[in-house]
C-alpha cells in the first residue's frame, strides 16, 4: 500500500516538492507509461487541494494530424479527443507553453467537460523538444492556480518526460 499523507497547509513550493518526490518514487523503474500517468494523476489529486479534475491528455497521431486523446485522470468523465489548438489543452499542446487560466469562461474556445470548472492550468510534457502529453488540472474556484502551481506542475512534467 502506498500511503502518502500530504498536508494541505503546506506552502505550494513545499507541496510540489513532496508531490515530485512521491511521483519520482512511484514511477522510477516502471516502464509502463499508462500506469505512471494513472499513479501521477492520483497523486496530484491527493496532494493539490481544491481540484475537480486532474489528469492527462496524450498526443496521438491521427492520419496526418496530431490530436490529444484522453489519458488517465481523476474526476468526472471528460471529452475524449481534442484537436491541437482547440481549448486550453489544445493551446498548450500546439504552443508547447503552459496555459494558466484564471477564468475558463473568458478563454476563447474553452471546452467544458465539467460545468463546475472555473479555472484551469495545463502544462505540456515534452520529450526531445516534442509535446507528448499535457497535464490538465481544473478547479471549481476562480483563479485557483498561481505561477507556483504552474512551476510545480512543470517540474512534474519534466520528471515524466521519459516515464510516460
Ligand atoms: N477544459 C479543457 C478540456 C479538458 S477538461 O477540462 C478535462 C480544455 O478546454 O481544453
Amino acid at each position: 500500500m502506498y500511503d502518502f499523507q500530504p498536508d494541505e497547509t503546506l506552502a505550494p513550493a513545499e507541496l510540489y516538492r513532496q508531490l515530485g518526490d512521491a511521483a519520482d518514487a512511484l514511477t522510477a523503474g516502471e516502464s509502463d507509461g499508462i500506469a505512471n500517468m494513472a499513479n501521477v494523476a492520483a497523486l496530484i489529486w491527493e496532494f493539490v487541494p481544491r481540484l475537480n479534475w486532474a489528469g492527462f491528455y496524450r498526443v496521438v497521431q491521427n492520419g496526418t494530424e496530431k490530436e490529444l486523446v484522453l489519458g488517465p485522470f481523476v474526476g468526472r468523465p471528460a471529452c475524449i479527443r481534442i484537436p491541437f489548438g482547440q481549448g486550453v489543452c489544445g493551446a498548450a499542446a500546439a504552443s508547447g507553453e503552459t496555459q494558466l487560466v484564471e477564468d475558463v469562461h473568458a478563454f476563447p474556445g474553452h471546452i467544458a467537460c465539467d460545468a463546475a470548472s472555473q479555472s484551469e492550468v495545463v502544462v505540456p510534457v515534452t520529450r526531445n523538444g516534442e509535446v507528448i502529453a499535457v497535464i490538465d488540472c481544473d478547479s471549481p474556484e476562480a483563479a485557483r492556480f498561481t505561477k507556483e502551481d504552474a512551476r510545480g506542475l512543470e517540474a512534474l512534467a519534466a520528471l515524466l518526460s521519459e516515464r510516460i
